[in-house]
């Protein structure tokens, strides 16, 4: 693996040996537990032209945890306020010396262009291209999973909400079919894609109809920052048919696996009492994010 751009085409054999890694990976470094050493004198820069908390901290520490150094970028406070291209911006901070950039941007297919740009040594990381994917938190979605269930192949997995702008809906989807999970996705038809059918997903838009089915629920925020215009009539609209709460809870298998993969807006995607609850798994999954990105990362700087 030469880089990380999604989960697209890659093999079940190579999404189960990243997944394994990730899962030694649980706990290195943690505390007074000893760190890694599989980054020692490696650079990793974050390119972040995009918010972000969980996915730049993530693999900041993920980095630091396995003996590597870290840059950090953001457009705010940079030349590209004067200016300064995309690609510019990146073959400058190569020229620094890094080994590994995870980049995250607004359009997609901006991790392939540092891939074609950068030189052949350097890693490209995808951290969240636009609404196109954003392959370790499908792994990290994929790994709680496996870690709280034990399996993945033969569950039935509802992602549910804004699957039209949701790049962890699109890296999910290729992830779980290719490991053998049921897919069925699930919002209002104006945030479902008329042609996702195509990718082997089940369509649904009544979620009461379809959650007694899910061994898993993911429930995505919805992208208001990537709509241009109103898709739905009102917040409130949502919540009373697609936000999970404790009435909806009740349709649900007793042990549903509830995913989230932040940040949340309390009250509209899902309820506190919720995503506090005992169902949830929020916080694993951010557990389970660093260790992801600490085999992703370990594994694309191997030598030879
Ligand atoms: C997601 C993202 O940025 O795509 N967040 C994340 O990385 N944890 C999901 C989102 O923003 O809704």
């Amino acid at each position: 693996m030469t880089h990380l751009l999604g989960l697209e085409g890659l093999s079940a054999a190579e999404l189960s040996a990243i997944l394994d890694d990730a899962g030694r990976y649980v706990g290195v470094g943690y505390g007074d537990a000893p760190k890694g050493d599989a980054l020692k004198g490696k650079v990793v820069a974050n390119l972040f032209y995009e918010p972000s908390t969980r996915t730049r901290l993530s693999f900041g520490l993920a980095a630091r945890r396995l003996g590597g150094d870290v840059v950090d970028f953001s457009p705010g406070g940079s030349s590209t306020a004067k200016g300064e291209t995309f690609i510019d911006t990146a073959k400058n901070i190569e020229a620094m010396g890094v080994d590994a950039v995870v980049v995250r941007h607004s359009s997609p297919g901006a991790p392939h262009v540092l891939a074609r740009h950068l030189k052949p040594h350097v890693r490209v990381v995808n951290a969240g291209d636009g609404p196109h994917e954003h392959p370790t938190q499908g792994l990290l979605d994929i790994l709680t999973v496996r870690r709280r269930l034990g399996r993945v192949a033969g569950l039935t997995v509802g992602l549910v909400g804004d699957i039209a702008h949701s790049r962890v809906a699109r890296s999910n989807i290729h992830g779980l079919l290719t490991l053998g999970a049921k897919v069925l996705v699930c919002g209002p038809p104006t945030l479902v894609p008329p042609d996702v059918a195509r990718l082997g997903v089940e369509v649904a838009h009544d979620l009461d109809a379809v959650l007694p089915r899910c061994d898993v629920l993911n429930l995505l925020r919805i992208q208001f920052e990537r709509q241009r215009t109103g898709l739905f009539p009102s917040v409130r609209e949502y919540q009373l048919l697609f936000g999970m709460n404790g009435e909806r809870m009740r349709l649900a298998k007793p042990d549903v696996l509830l995913l989230a993969p932040g940040p949340i807006n309390r009250g509209v995607e899902v309820t506190p009492e919720v995503a506090d609850g005992p169902n949830s798994a929020i916080l694993d999954q951010v557990a389970n994010g660093l260790a992801v990105r600490m085999a992703v990362l370990a594994r694309l700087c191997r030598p030879g």
